[in-house]
């Protein structure tokens, strides 16, 4: 995966063959509503000021990727919240209050994609507890130090990503069980009942990286 850092976000690799045809840029959160399309901005529409810098800052990102990916660049509109990617990509956007970032893969290559970032100990304990299933709950426990419970909620945040689009299904936290391999910083999903997103959730392959505070989870299902 071609990573593209801007705005002094530390740079770093990913040297995934499962990541290949994609580009992934981090940026910082800034103001660049001037820079949305008119399509962006109608879809945007009237909002508060932190919310129109997330939402620029996340355009600016995902036309970078597009742009790095050497397709024809064209206005990111959504529906609902999923953003309409131009013609031959797909992709992801996240943003915290700091960093914004957005994952792009050719089309051809990829079902779905999905990234998420979260600050690392964004998730309290009690939250955890309400979010994640008991044997990842227990599996936190017995990894002891780590932050593992945002790990696993980030991870899950970009599986939906990744699946919602596709199949169009409603997941909540506790329908998806996530499987982490620590020490290759992998992860992989099951849904916890049979349902139409499945397949395409058990197909998927996870990847987690430590970025600038944040946990940055990206999750491919390739075709
Ligand atoms: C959709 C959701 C994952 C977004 O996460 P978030 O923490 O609110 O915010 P992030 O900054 O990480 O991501 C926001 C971006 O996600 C994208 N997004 C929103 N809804 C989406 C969806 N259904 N599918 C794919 N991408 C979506 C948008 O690009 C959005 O940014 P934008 O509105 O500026 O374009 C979250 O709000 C949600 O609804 N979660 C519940 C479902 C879930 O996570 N289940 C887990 C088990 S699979």
């Amino acid at each position: 995966m071609h990573v593209v850092c801007l705005d002094g976000v530390p740079s770093f690799e990913i040297n995934e063959p499962l990541l290949d045809r994609a580009c992934l840029v981090l940026s910082r959160i800034g103001d660049y509503t001037s820079d949305l399309r008119p399509e962006e901005s109608r879809a945007l529409g009237e909002v508060s000021n932190v919310r129109s810098h997330q939402f620029s800052s996340g355009r600016r990102a995902a036309h970078e990727a597009v742009h790095q990916l050497q397709i024809q660049d064209s206005a990111i509109g959504r529906t609902e919240r999923i953003p309409r990617w131009p013609a031959g990509v797909l992709g992801s956007i996240s943003h915290s209050d700091s960093l914004a970032g957005a994952a792009v893969g050719l089309a051809d290559t990829y079902l779905g994609m999905g990234i998420d970032l979260v600050p690392i100990s964004a998730v309290s304990d009690k939250v955890a507890q309400r979010l994640l299933l008991d044997p990842e709950l227990k599996w936190v426990g017995e990894m002891g130090s780590g932050d593992w419970r945002t790990a696993l909620f980030s991870a899950k945040e970009s599986v939906y990503k990744a699946v919602n689009p596709v199949v169009g299904e409603y997941l909540g936290f506790q329908d998806v069980k996530v499987n982490v391999v620590p020490d290759a910083l992998e992860f992989f999903a099951a849904t916890i009942a049979n349902r139409e997103s499945s397949e395409i959730v058990a197909g998927g392959h996870g990847f987690i990286h430590r970025v600038e505070g944040h946990w940055l989870t990206i999750f491919v299902v390739r075709k």
